[in-house]
């Protein structure tokens, strides 16, 4: 088969001095999915800003479609027929849905006036190809992080490039979605493109890829056909050691409610009931799953109980404690933890350090200053260090900017200062959104000893396999209502939830 890209010991070395490729060659072929996979920090995002033309490497060679190229920058690579979805969302954040869906090839009115009905005829004939429902009218910045990462699809979709990449497309879409996804990269693959495709779901590396090429430490590893493979095969060439996918065991002890929200109401700014009469209730040692499709009400519901947005109506309590209408701030001081859906949002500050990103939430606290009122540098470096190393964070330096990490680098930062805030509550949400299949393993163990030290955990995560192995109980939302509520779910799998989620059944409360 003929290559439409070959990529000949391409070595990229960072400012910083840290060496992202080393000596990597990969041959895609045409009409062909291709994905590539790696721990956290391989190189894989490096390597597709590259052929992408935002990376320069400094010595190797491109070649495409049989010719040696020199992508300077994006523009040539759009040019020559190369789309790309970027791992950390890169949509224009005042404009609408539909605005930026268009950005770049605006249909005109006499060829000066941006012609609006056009505009919305375009996104919604699109919007129906590929299958992804998207409030054209909405601005970006009053979306969720799983919509957000539709439009940025579907922007990718419609440009008609030949050769696609696909940075961790799926790392928020639900089963359903990423199903409505690789049935439009199937057909594309059938109209004769070719797609490069990243994740760490390595279920849907083997449903979607025909090769599989492995990075691992900035190198290429291995190529091969994907059919000669399985999901453990492939995790053990990443890591290196095998990988437990099995469901966490059951709960032994399960103590007093220590979260509680009441008949909890909100009414969005159009004046719409996005969380509708929610009830639950957490107890210490206990982790209660969310599970539904993205645009139901989670991030809304996330935002309040964190402080982040006011209920219309309704309690929230920590223990005993009523906390409705505290800030975010008082909320943490009541010992609850928050891994925010958007971690550049919400979670961090992406020009400061690893060290500064840590004691955000704790530089007043006794220990990190010392007596002189003065930061405990010495000691905040100490802490920061042992959280690295306890969280495999791939840097040179816990004195590194947050923005050098890779992305999955970035989210461990995110769950490390978490999970060691010593909360009492912890609300997470997409707690391993684009962390590899070796961290998540890790991260998952920590949630399970935090269940076992009898802390509380509220879970919402577009991944099923996340939300059936950690959770205790799982309750189902969809349209701002909790739908069902599985309190044995042993033997729960998939297919029970997915009617739910999708509003076809209903169970009486
Ligand atoms: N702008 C930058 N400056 C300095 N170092 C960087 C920069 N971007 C990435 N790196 C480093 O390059 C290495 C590879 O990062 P890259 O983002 O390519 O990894 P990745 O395989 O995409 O990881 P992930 O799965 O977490 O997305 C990492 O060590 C990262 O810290
Ligand atoms: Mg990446």
């Amino acid at each position: 088969m003929e290559n439409i890209l070959s990529l000949k010991n391409i070595v990229k070395i960072y400012q910083n001095g840290v060496i992202a490729n080393k000596d990597v060659s990969i041959d895609i072929e045409k009409h062909t999915i291709h994905a590539i996979v790696g721990e956290n920090g391989a190189g894989k995002s490096t390597l597709m800003k590259i052929i992408f033309g935002e990376e320069v490497p400094q010595e190797g060679e491109i070649y495409y479609k049989g010719k040696k190229v020199n992508i300077k920058n994006s523009l040539d690579a759009i040019k020559m027929g190369i789309g790309m979805v970027h791992q950390q969302l890169m949509l224009a954040p005042d404009l609408t849905v539909a605005e930026n869906l268009i950005l770049g090839i605006e249909p005109l009115r006499y060829g000066v006036f941006l012609d609006l009905k056009k505009i919305i005829e375009l996104t919604e004939e699109a919007s129906k190809k590929f299958g992804f429902k998207v409030p054209l009218n909405k601005k970006i910045s009053n979306l969720s992080i799983g919509i957000r990462q539709r439009v940025e699809i579907l922007k990718v979709l419609m440009r008609n490039a030949e050769l696609i990449i696909l940075d961790e497309p799926t790392s928020i879409l639900t089963p359903q979605e990423t199903e409505v996804l690789f049935k439009s990269l199937k057909d594309l693959k059938n109209h004769g493109k070719t797609i490069i495709f990243i994740s760490h779901k390595l279920k849907e590396v083997k449903l979607i890829a025909d090769k599989v090429t492995v990075m691992r430490d900035g190198r290429a590893i291995s190529t091969n056909d994907v059919n000669r493979l399985d999901e453990h095969m492939i995790a053990h060439m990443m890591v290196g050691r095998k990988i437990n996918f099995k469901r966490i065991p059951g709960v032994k002890k399960v103590g007093c409610p220590l979260f509680t929200v009441k008949n909890l109401n909100y009414l969005s700014e159009e004046n719409i009931f996005v969380l509708k009469n929610i009830n639950f209730e957490v107890r210490a040692g206990e982790i209660l799953g969310v599970a539904g499709v993205e645009g139901n009400g989670q991030t809304e519901l996330v935002e309040v109980l964190t402080g982040l947005r006011e209920a219309t109506s309704g309690k929230i309590f920590i223990g005993k404690e009523n906390i409705s209408g505290f800030s975010p701030r008082k909320i943490r001081e009541e010992m609850v933890a928050h891994i925010p859906e958007d971690r550049m949002k919400n979670g961090v500050a992406e020009h400061a350090t690893i060290e500064e990103n840590i004691i955000v939430d704790r530089y007043h606290k006794a220990h990190f200053s010392n007596k002189s009122m003065f930061l405990d540098w010495k000691y905040i470096s100490k802490s920061s260090n042992d959280l690295i190393e306890k969280f495999k964070i791939l840097t040179p330096s816990s004195k590194a900017a947050l923005l050098s990490l890779s992305g999955g680098n970035i989210q461990k930062v995110v769950v490390a200062r978490e999970l060691s805030s010593n909360p009492q509550v912890i609300i997470a949400a997409q707690p391993t959104r684009g962390i590899d299949v070796s961290s998540e393993e890790l991260i998952h163990n920590l949630l399970k000893d935090a269940r076992d030290n009898g802390i509380a955990t509220f879970l919402v995560s577009a991944d099923l396999d996340e939300v059936l192995k950690l959770s205790t109980r799982i309750i189902v939302i969809y349209n701002g209502e909790i739908v069902a509520r599985f309190d044995d779910i042993k033997n729960i799998t998939q297919q029970d939830l997915s009617p739910y989620m999708l509003g076809i059944k209903k169970k009486g409360d």
